[in-house]
């Protein structure tokens, strides 16, 4: 039987991570983990308490409350977070998680809460999950490691065109703004910044096309599995 492992994918925003995590997931059976939504969910919960960032630094115990899982959607083929038993995937996508779930990932009672969930989903290997930090502290082990990224204003491009697709019109300006402005909250943070793990690959998928990264990706995965499997 072939060796399980797992699988971190960090990068900047708007380099589809997610698109990728879920593609090389799908094609080794394992299982999807989208950090970035357990960042939201904890931010949802928050707003819906009526939570101040001080409150939950001083009593982190009322993140016991949080009780994040994701379901499967065999028809969309998606997995879907839920909060406490309901279902809050459009809830955690939208602007009103989007605007403030930055600074409450720079909460370290927060990060400590999730990491810990995330190494616990992790221990029995065959996860991939992509965010931010994955690859450094999430799992800092993991046998194969992405780190993605694209130049801001090709990311701005893509992310311009998919807005307009869906309705959304928008400036190009002010879309490369946001990138870069979350580039640097990103990367510049107290807490497990974003940065590359010294034993990542780097993709850059400026000038790649989907199936591109994907094919190479998934060649990497098979390559690591593999040489675990032979060993
Ligand atoms: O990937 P995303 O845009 O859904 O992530 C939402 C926010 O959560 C983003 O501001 C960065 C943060 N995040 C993080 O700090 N660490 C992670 N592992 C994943 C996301």
């Amino acid at each position: 039987m072939s060796q399980k492992i797992n699988i971190a994918i960090d990068g900047h925003s708007s380099c589809g991570k997610g698109t990728l995590a879920k593609y090389l997931a799908k094609e080794l059976g394992y299982l999807f983990i989208d950090s970035g939504a357990m960042y939201r969910a904890v931010t949802l919960y928050i707003l819906n308490e009526g939570l101040s960032l001080e409150e939950v630094n001083e009593d982190p115990a009322v993140l016991g409350n949080i009780k994040i899982h994701f379901e499967f959607d065999p028809e969309k083929h998606f997995y879907e977070t839920y909060l406490n038993g309901v279902n809050v995937e459009k809830e955690v996508r939208g602007m009103r998680v989007s605007k403030f779930v930055s600074p409450v990932s720079t909460l370290k009672v927060v990060r400590d809460f999730l990491v810990s969930q995330q190494q616990d989903i992790g221990k029995d290997k065959g996860v991939v999950m992509d965010g931010r930090d994955i690859g450094t502290t999430v799992f800092p082990d993991a046998d194969l490691k992405i780190f993605m990224t694209a130049s801001p204003e090709i990311r701005a491009k893509r992310r311009y065109e998919e807005l307009g697709k869906k309705g959304v019109h928008v400036q190009y300006q002010e879309v490369l703004h946001n990138i870069r402005e979350r580039d640097h909250i990103d990367s510049t943070r107290a807490e497990s910044p974003l940065a590359k793990a010294k034993d990542a690959i780097t993709l850059d998928n400026s000038s790649m096309t989907k199936d591109e990264q994907a094919r190479l990706s998934l060649s990497w995965a098979k390559g690591v599995i593999q040489s675990l499997t032979i060993q």
